[in-house]
């Protein structure tokens, strides 16, 4: 358990066809829960801007916010691969600012890669970031930086035209040097396909089961974020009703004053005392 999880092992997973496991996380307590778990990776996702900060997208995070996340999160990693989410217009206007705001994430917020949204279209960025030594995850399929030319969180590459657009982002990410690429809410037949055509590791979200790995938001899977539930999450705890039950004995207990008790309190001595009153 004290071993680095790292891009080795992502390629040395797919090779021996274990399945590599990510969980999204944005504070340290969390991430040193996920970490002490045997988590492979943990992902500082800009999907912090919906499940942390109560916005209705992605877009609006920015890279001092994704900065500070990133720093928590890795002060409680110890095993996991550390990846930070490159957030909306940091990596899309051109190679030299990509650049610059991929080693932030390494040198400021203690990432050990990046990842960003896109195939084809941001394939030359990819590259270049690579060649800067910092490793690349790539985002394809549903990616949400782009929901509003898709018009809202839909499935994508259903017809054959996008399918095989979605095949060839996949293989130019690979060429570009990407160590694995994560595909989000594409058809499960489609994500076997991209899996198989490729050679770096499919990490998939609401696609399927013949991914190398799978990556899910934590939110979802405890139960704590109910603002929108895609039919892709499993929830392996309630925890927003363990919260509710936990608060709710607090607040009685305070009000009826069975809290705090002797044992919550600390003393001091009769002499110090006697000179008080
Ligand atoms: O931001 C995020 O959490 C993500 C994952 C859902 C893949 O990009």
């Amino acid at each position: 358990m004290n071993d680095k999880f790292t891009t080795q092992s992502f390629a040395a997973a797919k090779q021996k066809g274990e399945k590599i496991t990510v969980l999204t996380a944005y504070d340290y307590s969390m991430a040193q829960i996920l970490d002490g778990c045997g988590i492979d990776a943990i992902l500082v996702g800009d999907s912090l801007g919906m499940v942390v900060q109560g916005k209705e997208s992605t877009m609006e995070v920015t890279m001092d916010e994704m900065i500070y996340h990133c720093k928590c999160v890795a002060r409680g990693t110890k095993h996991a691969m550390l990846v930070g989410d490159l957030p909306f217009l940091t990596y899309q206007i051109n190679r030299e600012e990509a650049v610059r705001n991929a080693g932030r994430f390494i040198q400021e917020g203690k990432m050990n890669s990046v990842k960003l949204e896109g195939g084809k279209i941001i394939a030359d960025t990819v590259r270049t970031i690579v060649r800067a030594q910092i490793p690349v995850m790539g985002h394809i399929g549903l990616t949400p930086q782009s929901v509003n030319v898709f018009g809202g969180f839909k499935v994508q590459g259903k017809e054959e035209g996008a399918a095989q657009a979605l095949i060839e982002d996949a293989l130019a990410l690979e060429e570009a040097g990407a160590f694995a690429m994560v595909l989000e809410a594409v058809p499960e037949a489609l994500a076997r396909i991209i899996t198989e055509k490729v050679t770096i590791p499919t990490i998939g979200i609401g696609s399927g089961r013949y991914c190398d790995g799978q990556v899910l938001v934590v939110n979802d899977i405890l139960g704590m974020y109910s603002d929108l539930t895609p039919k892709f999450v499993k929830k392996y705890a309630n925890l927003k009703n363990s919260i509710v039950d936990a608060v709710g004995g607090y607040i009685s207990d305070v009000k009826t004053e069975q809290f705090p008790e002797k044992q919550h309190t600390f003393s001091i001595s009769d002499d110090v005392l006697e000179k008080l009153y």
